[in-house]
């Protein structure tokens, strides 16, 4: 008998969520307080199994066990059976202590409790818990049912089996699990700050215009999206707040400072694709502006990002968020970077990684260029990130 998984929220990530267990066999319990919003997530499950099952991604009887096996509530006692209890609600910490303490009033003691919380840290949530040994953040990325990665992050009451136990269970779910240290924008949202944070630095010291670093990214760097692009795609509200949010966690390091660029048009509602205006124009009948096909500027641009890239996901190593190999795979899975960061510096060269850098901090003399201490030790012993 499989698992029973219990996901509270029906929001954007608790449906993805709960949909990815369902198709993975296991019996799902999908709870919210809104009843309109459990509907709206079971005509949304029920319309992307049908797609899936016209696909040929697995046959009709199969997408109706999957829908038979969901079931969807507006009571938190229907998790009483379940072993992992995933929380996919609101991000506010006053919210996620009342559902959990209620929580652990209703389930089993050996049920795992989960929450897929971006940017609050996993030691916060499970302080309201009478056991918070079996209680971790397992982090999607949106959509849920596509994006292959998943961050899994034990707290420090966390129990070892537990984290094992989880990480075996999400990889058994067809998603790439990488384990990381409860910190601040955990892999992910740490690493990548650069790609929005640099690109929209050299846009304000007048260097380029968001066509251009967008094309720099794309054409010489391999990205799949400009940064500009990417930016009102996630939206510039969500995006400023991830930086935001990431920078105060990280006690007002300079590397993570957001832009006043990014705030105003936030402020302003040019919010990104969804309000048909961000840093592009999106409404009907707008041309999109031509980049400057300058190759030495563009590849002046790719390389700035990058090396700064790269010194965000040494600087993850070095402080113990994650392994080399992680990271690679958090940049790859989750967002996906057309290489690993660190395998990326192993191919340039620490070095040549390390000069980039080191004239940039030269040149600005400030503190978001500095090199990291593991970069400069692995050019001295001349050795690999990725072995
Ligand atoms: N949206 C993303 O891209 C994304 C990605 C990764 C992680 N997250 C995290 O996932 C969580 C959910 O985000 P989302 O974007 O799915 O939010 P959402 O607003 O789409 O959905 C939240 C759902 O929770 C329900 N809810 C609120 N309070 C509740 C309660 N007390 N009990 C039960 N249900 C309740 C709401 O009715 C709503 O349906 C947040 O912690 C967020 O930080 C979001």
């Amino acid at each position: 008998m499989k698992e029973i998984i219990g996901v509270i929220g029906a929001g954007t990530m608790g449906a993805g969520i709960a949909q990815v267990a369902a198709q993975s066999g296991h019996r799902v319990v999908l709870s919210d307080t809104n009843p309109e919003q459990l509907l709206r997530a079971e005509q949304q499950i029920k319309k992307s199994i049908e797609k899936l099952v016209e696909k040929g991604k697995f046959s009709a009887d199969s997408g109706q066990e999957i829908l038979e096996n969901l079931q969807f509530s507006t009571q938190l006692s229907d998790h009483s059976q379940a072993s992992l209890v995933i929380e996919a609600i609101v991000e506010n910490l006053a919210i996620k202590h009342q559902v959990f303490t209620q929580l652990e009033q209703v389930v089993n003691p050996s049920c795992v409790l989960a929450s897929n919380t971006s940017s609050l840290s996993i030691a916060s949530i499970g302080a309201c818990l009478q056991d918070a040994s079996r209680f971790m953040g397992i982090h999607f990325f949106n959509p849920a049912t596509i994006m292959p990665l998943v961050e899994v992050i034990p707290g420090v009451a966390t129990s070892l089996s537990y984290t094992q136990h989880i990480e075996q269970l999400i990889t058994s779910w067809s998603k790439t699990v990488v384990v990381c240290k409860d910190t601040p924008g955990f892999i992910v949202n740490r690493v990548a700050r650069p790609f929005y944070g640099e690109a929209l630095r050299i846009y304000e010291e007048g260097l380029a215009d968001f066509a251009t670093i967008d094309w720099a990214m794309t054409e010489m760097g391999g990205f799949k999206m400009g940064p500009f692009t990417l930016m009102d795609y996630i939206g510039n509200d969500i995006n400023y707040t991830v930086t935001e949010t990431v920078f105060a966690a990280f006690y007002y390091d300079p590397r993570f400072k957001p832009s006043f660029t990014q705030k105003r048009h936030m402020e302003a509602g040019f919010l990104g694709r969804k309000t048909n205006r961000g840093f592009y124009d999106y409404k009907e009948g707008s041309t999109p502006p031509s980049p400057t096909k300058d190759p030495v500027l563009g590849k002046q641009i790719f390389e700035r990002i990058l090396v700064l890239l790269i010194n965000e996901a040494v600087d993850a190593v070095f402080m113990q968020v994650a392994s080399p190999n992680a990271v690679d795979l958090a940049m790859t899975k989750g967002v996906n970077y057309p290489k690993g960061l660190l395998a990326w510096a192993d191919e340039l060269g620490a070095e040549w990684v390390l000069d980039k850098l080191e004239s940039l901090f030269s040149e600005y003399g400030e503190d978001r260029y500095r090199p990291n201490p593991l970069l400069r030790r692995k050019v001295r012993e001349q050795s690999k990130f990725i072995l």
